[in-house]
């Protein structure tokens, strides 16, 4: 049994006691079940947040080393805009693909999201309006032994491309990557009013902005479902908005 905190939660609440409480409980339901800390054949996991206790039996674990090993500076290809691998693995979770799927991400510099959903068995298309990371994208890709439908030196706001199942993207915010002149808020509505007849009913979006640009509110404009955001702080001048959109 192992508890996880995430947040600020609850101080007055001990993960010891409630994971003794909870391995009685379990107890009480098994009878037959032996308590082994050295070599347990299962084991149950639960998170506890501000205002959530998740709980189940844990099926599969990552090493958070493999997220090491793929940092961007490791990866052939690399440029200073690229994504983190367990924050762009996080993304493409929260936009719900399924093994197969198409995850599309129009502004996939070094490709680090289409890697992550590539990695996990989608389907991936790629755009990017500078012909140099589109290839050094493609290089990334094929470092891992990953093919994808298509990579395509193309403007956001206006995809060649057909249908996907979901997109997951990070636009650019005109520090590391160019924004072309235009102001990022802008940019994110143009992808996103451009994009939305990619998506189906009930399909994902999982987008990554600064928090000054109120993404959300940019997707509400553009009558898109907010599910969730979250922030992740990056430095003293910079957090980013993580925004889960579904398709009305
Ligand atoms: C923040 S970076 C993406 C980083 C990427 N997630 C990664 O991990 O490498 C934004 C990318 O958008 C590209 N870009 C800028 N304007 C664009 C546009 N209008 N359409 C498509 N791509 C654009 C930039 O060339 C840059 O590679």
């Amino acid at each position: 049994m192992r508890i996880r905190r995430v947040g600020e939660n609850i101080h007055s609440l001990s993960s010891a006691e409630l994971e003794r409480k909870l391995g009685k409980l379990i107890l009480n339901k098994a009878k037959r079940s032996k308590v082994d800390l050295v070599n347990p054949e299962k084991t149950f996991f639960g998170i506890l947040t501000d205002n959530k206790f998740l709980f189940g039996l844990k099926i599969a674990e990552i090493s958070p080393k493999v997220f090491v090993q793929r940092g961007p500076r490791q990866k052939p290809f690399f440029h200073p805009s690229a994504m983190p691998p367990k924050l762009a693995r996080c993304m493409v979770n929260l936009a719900r693909p399924k093994t197969g799927d198409l995850v599309l991400d129009p502004f996939c510099g070094t490709a680090s999201m289409l890697v992550e959903a590539g990695l996990m068995g989608c389907r991936t298309v790629g755009l990017d309006v500078k012909r140099s990371m589109v290839e050094g994208g493609l290089r990334n890709l094929r470092h891992y032994n990953l093919r994808s439908e298509g990579m395509i030196v193309a403007d956001a706001s206006k995809p060649p491309t057909g249908k996907a199942d979901c997109i997951v993207t990070d636009p650019p915010y005109g520090r590391l990557a160019s924004t072309l002149g235009r102001e990022t808020h802008q940019v994110i509505k143009d992808s996103l009013s451009a994009l939305q007849d990619s998506l189906t009913g009930g399909r994902r979006i999982c987008i990554a902005a600064p928090r000054s640009v109120k993404a959300s509110e940019l997707g509400k404009e553009l009558s898109l479902k907010h599910v969730e955001s979250h922030f992740v702080h990056v430095h003293h001048s910079l957090t980013r908005e993580i925004i889960v959109f579904e398709m009305n």
